[in-house]
């Protein structure tokens, strides 16, 4: 593909050389080829679900236990029928429903909205990598944290630069903002692996005090758990500040395996990741993630069977002795005292599944919050292997 010279001018202002065009004009017509991809691709753990023993307790990959809402499952069958059609216009009618709902600035046409449909929110992670650093532009990640965005960064040659959260576990947003580089600043809110909160107040201090010319990204993928009215920054994006929110419809939704995300921001940010291919989006999904949010339901049924289901396994572990790291997500963090591989492979023998291994924190586990009856299984085993 041959690169526009407004492309060209921000290789180059990146620190990018004119050596490396060719393999950038590879990389921006790599589209979804790129060699990266999802949380799947660290999954040394990577479990297939079909291939699970009977009665397997699966709680390893933050997925919604009760899968897609009825609205979104009514929606997506009656529209099946119609497949064979290009719906052209669906993604836009997203863009405008979540903006609308969101209090973003719409615009009619597509691609100068402060919404952009993705099949997922992990495309424009990495898209957004791939805009913003380079190997004079730092991707700057918590520790420990959703280290997705470091595969794109490794592939550009760009500096990772880990920044350890706080003994709150909250992201160290002082230290964050002072990464003189910075190209991108990840902030996952509530944070994965650990499910805790970084305060609004302290993001906002960030966006106001980071490296002139950097990107902060906020990943709300969990924050419906946690309460979305009261912990979104979306203003900042209405505010037109430097900033890029991604949501999904895989956790809270249960939509993990249809596909769907979007990034919201503003469209000059937004159309500087769109140099790195966009997926055409599957109707299915799309239609499904309209009737979700059209949902007055689904949200605090969700959020409230989550949190009664995640707060009675946390003080069930708690008074067993175990810490836990306080959790605002569908996933919490506990330490079983043993190596964390070891630790999985104990669960393993009594058939419950749990997350992959964070180095820094070394005994803990990550567990994501299952069905009532699967967190009393996984309680059961846990007390076996550990206690
Ligand atoms: C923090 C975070 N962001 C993004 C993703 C990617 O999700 P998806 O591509 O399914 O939207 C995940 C997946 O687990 C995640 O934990």
């Amino acid at each position: 593909m041959v690169l526009s010279t407004e492309q060209k001018n921000d290789f180059l202002a990146r620190g990018f050389s004119r050596r490396s065009f060719g393999r950038i004009a590879t990389l921006l017509a790599g589209g979804a080829a790129l060699p990266f991809s999802h949380e799947f691709a660290f999954a040394q753990v990577a479990i297939d679900n079909r291939k699970l023993p009977p009665g397997a307790v699966k709680i390893d990959n933050n997925e919604n236990p009760l899968g897609p809402c009825k609205e979104a499952l009514e929606a997506m069958s009656s529209v099946l029928p119609q497949g064979g059609r290009y719906m052209f216009y669906l993604p836009a009618e997203l863009e405008e429903l979540l903006g609308t709902q969101e209090g973003l600035k719409m615009s009619a046409k597509r691609g100068e909205s402060y919404v952009q449909v993705h099949d997922g929110s992990s495309a424009p992670l990495l898209q957004a990598v791939l805009s913003f650093c380079s190997p004079n532009k730092s991707f700057v990640i918590a520790d420990p944290g959703y280290e997705a965005g470091s595969e794109a960064a490794k592939f550009l040659g760009a500096p990772i630069v880990q920044v350890p959260l706080t003994k709150d576990y909250a992201h160290d947003v002082k230290a964050m903002a002072a990464v003189k580089n910075a190209g991108l600043i990840y902030i996952c809110n509530p944070n994965n692996p650990t499910g805790s909160m970084t305060k609004k107040e302290d993001i906002e201090w960030l966006v106001a005090n980071k490296p002139a010319g950097s990107v902060v990204m906020i990943d709300e993928a969990y924050i419906h758990f946690a309460g979305k009215e009261k912990y979104t920054c979306v203003n900042m994006v209405a505010q037109d500040k430097d900033v890029i929110i991604l949501r999904t419809f895989s956790k809270l939704y249960g939509m993990a395996g249809l596909r769907c995300g979007v990034a919201m921001g503003r469209p000059d940010l937004l159309k500087k990741t769109r140099g790195f291919g966009i997926n055409w989006n599957p109707v299915t999904s799309v239609t499904g993630a309209m009737a979700a949010l059209k949902s007055k339901t689904v949200i605090p049924e969700r959020q409230k069977i989550n949190n009664d289901t995640r707060d009675s396994t946390i003080a069930f572990l708690d008074k067993k002795g175990f810490k836990v790291v306080p959790s605002m997500s569908n996933k919490f963090m506990v330490d079983s005292h043993k190596p964390t591989r070891d630790a999985i492979a104990a669960l393993r023998k009594e058939n419950v599944y749990v997350g992959r291994p964070w180095p820094s924190m070394p005994t803990y586990l990550r567990v994501s919050v299952g069905t009532p009856e699967e967190m009393k299984k996984f309680q059961a085993a846990f007390v076996k292997c550990f206690a």
